[in-house]
């Protein structure tokens, strides 16, 4: 059996680039932080990393509002240390996939400073601008995903613009065809810069259809959760097919692919979801052939931690779907959710040894699955959720409307420690740092936990140089659905040389592999 593409079972390492390591003293992370650290993510033994926007941004939502999408953004560096970074990373064996947000862009960008201006200028239809209903309401019933309206008024046109997330991100016309081609146009830059993939920010939320717009009907099945994110109005709504998911939206997916399929082995990777049970089948939209690679799988991730039952009828949901092809990717944390070592089954009076066999465990589930895995920097670390940081320090705009019921994002973004001794753990010479460091981080600390024997990120290294040389994991796509008592995780991973039966124990918290 052939090889898979590098990406089919890529384990890819998320990094977020504001808080990994700052090598110029502002508090901030940036390029050249990450590349003096490159050697302790190869030398993890991962295949790739992911990094989130460092695009010129006013960092309203910390990089997800682009100001120049073929720019670098100051506090991070220039295009000549992204260069040096890539050389660096290839010469180590990894691969680099940079986070394009096609969807919106930031209102600083000049494609929007030009088309707020006026109803005729070059620009003027690059953005959804739409007349007020008669009585000078919003054209739809449509809502934010941070809170609020998902249109706001512009005097100078009388008229009102839509923005899925912050007022500060307009989301760009896709039913102009010059908007795909700019966009078309980004994608090129960075793969002409050798970049071997792009994560796809938030491609469910691309608006390709233009006027007439239709409301959303009501969420029937809505029901007030616990939690304060499930209390958001946004889920009031069902989205798909007016708001979120329009019809049109695959004209994005293929044109990309289609830029994607002219250089060597390039990687797509789309953020995505529906309305409650369509997403699996979003997901299978956006991956049929001719369109994205892969898509994210959200249902790891669930913020109030899942129960080994939940874990595993996601998995069995995903599996049904994608069985036999690498076009999902799996992660329990990244940067929009708390940081998985501190959610619900690691809080189950554990103590902190039994937390660290929690994480491993859970690193080793998501690996072994078929598929891609993406790691967030620091669950190599076992690093739990920062969840005391004062409320004049928070940075995330969505933390900070919703505080103190829902802490927002600030509470997986601290920064990365990687001396348990250094000033802010070695992330930062600076008086003082964006985002505090956490205190409960410091003795986890990265470099001298890659010196220990038996740390988590030598045993996860381990594990990852293990995984090599398992031709079921590593030349087929193929497992059994999973099954296991209220405790496990049981499947069998199938090539035609090997099957290998894997096993994720939650109450003795540890993974056996078997062949059979
Ligand atoms: C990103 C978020 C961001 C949002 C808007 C998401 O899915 O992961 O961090 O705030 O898109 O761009």
């Amino acid at each position: 059996m052939a090889q898979l593409l590098w990406w089919e079972n890529a384990v890819i390492y998320q990094i977020y680039p504001r808080s990994f390591q700052d090598s110029n003293h502002d508090g901030v992370g940036d390029l050249q932080g990450i590349i003096q650290r490159l050697d302790y993510i190869a030398n993890l033994g991962v295949d790739a990393i992911w990094i989130s926007p460092f695009f010129t941004s006013p960092q309203k939502d910390f990089g997800y509002d682009v100001a120049d999408y073929c720019d670098i953004h100051h506090e991070y560096g220039t295009l000549a240390d992204f260069d040096a970074l890539i050389e660096k990373a290839h010469d180590l064996g990894l691969k680099l996939m940079v986070d394009i947000v096609p969807a919106h862009c930031s209102e600083e960008h000049k494609w929007f400073q030009e088309s707020r201006q006026s109803r005729d200028n070059p620009k003027a239809d690059w953005f959804h601008w739409v007349d007020p209903l008669p009585d000078g309401s919003a054209p739809t019933n449509w809502l934010s995903f941070f809170g609020g309206r998902a249109w706001s008024f512009e005097p100078r046109r009388q008229q009102y613009y839509l923005h899925n997330f912050l007022p500060s991100q307009p989301n760009l016309n896709y039913a102009n065809p010059d908007v795909m081609n700019a966009m078309m146009d980004v994608a090129r830059f960075w793969f002409d810069r050798g970049v071997d993939g792009f994560r796809l920010d938030a491609v469910h939320t691309i608006n390709a259809d233009s006027a007439p717009y239709k409301d959303n009907p009501a969420n029937p099945e809505f029901v007030l959760g616990p939690l304060p994110q499930d209390q958001q109005p946004f889920f009031r709504q069902y989205h798909d097919g007016a708001q979120l998911n329009q019809p049109n939206i695959q004209r994005f997916s293929e044109e990309i692919r289609k830029v994607a399929d002219s250089y060597d082995d390039r990687y797509l990777m789309g953020e995505c979801d529906g309305d409650n049970d369509n997403a699996m089948m979003v997901s299978q939209t956006f991956t049929q052939a001719g369109r994205l690679h892969a898509t994210y799988n959200f249902d790891l991730l669930k913020w109030d931690g899942l129960s080994v039952e939940g874990m595993r009828d996601a998995i069995a949901k995903a599996v049904e779907a994608f069985n036999d092809s690498g076009r999902l990717s799996f992660a329990f944390s990244n940067h929009d959710v708390p940081r998985s070592a501190s959610r619900q089954l690691a809080k189950l009076g554990l103590d902190e040894s039994q937390q660290q066999a929690m994480q491993l465990l859970l690193l080793q589930l998501e690996i072994s699955l078929i598929g891609s895995a993406c790691i967030y920097q620091g669950e190599e670390l076992a690093l739990p959720d920062v969840q005391d940081i004062p409320l004049d320090k928070m940075q995330d705009p969505w933390g900070i409307e919703f505080a103190p019921a829902f802490l927002g994002r600030d509470t997986c973004r601290t920064p990365m420690v990687w001396q348990t001794t250094a000033p802010h753990g070695g992330f930062s010479e600076a008086n003082d740092t964006w985002l505090p460091v956490a205190e409960a981080h410091l003795s986890r600390a990265g470099l001298d936990e890659a010196e220990r024997p038996q740390s988590n990120y030598n045993k996860l290294a381990s594990f990852l140089k293990w995984r090599k040389d398992q031709p079921a994991m590593m030349e087929a796509n193929t497992m059994t659905a999973p099954t296991g008592d209220a405790h496990q995780i049981i499947f069998t991973r199938i090539s035609d040389k090997q099957s290998l039966r894997c096993c994720f124990d939650f109450e003795t918290l540890s993974a056996s592999f078997e062949e059979i």
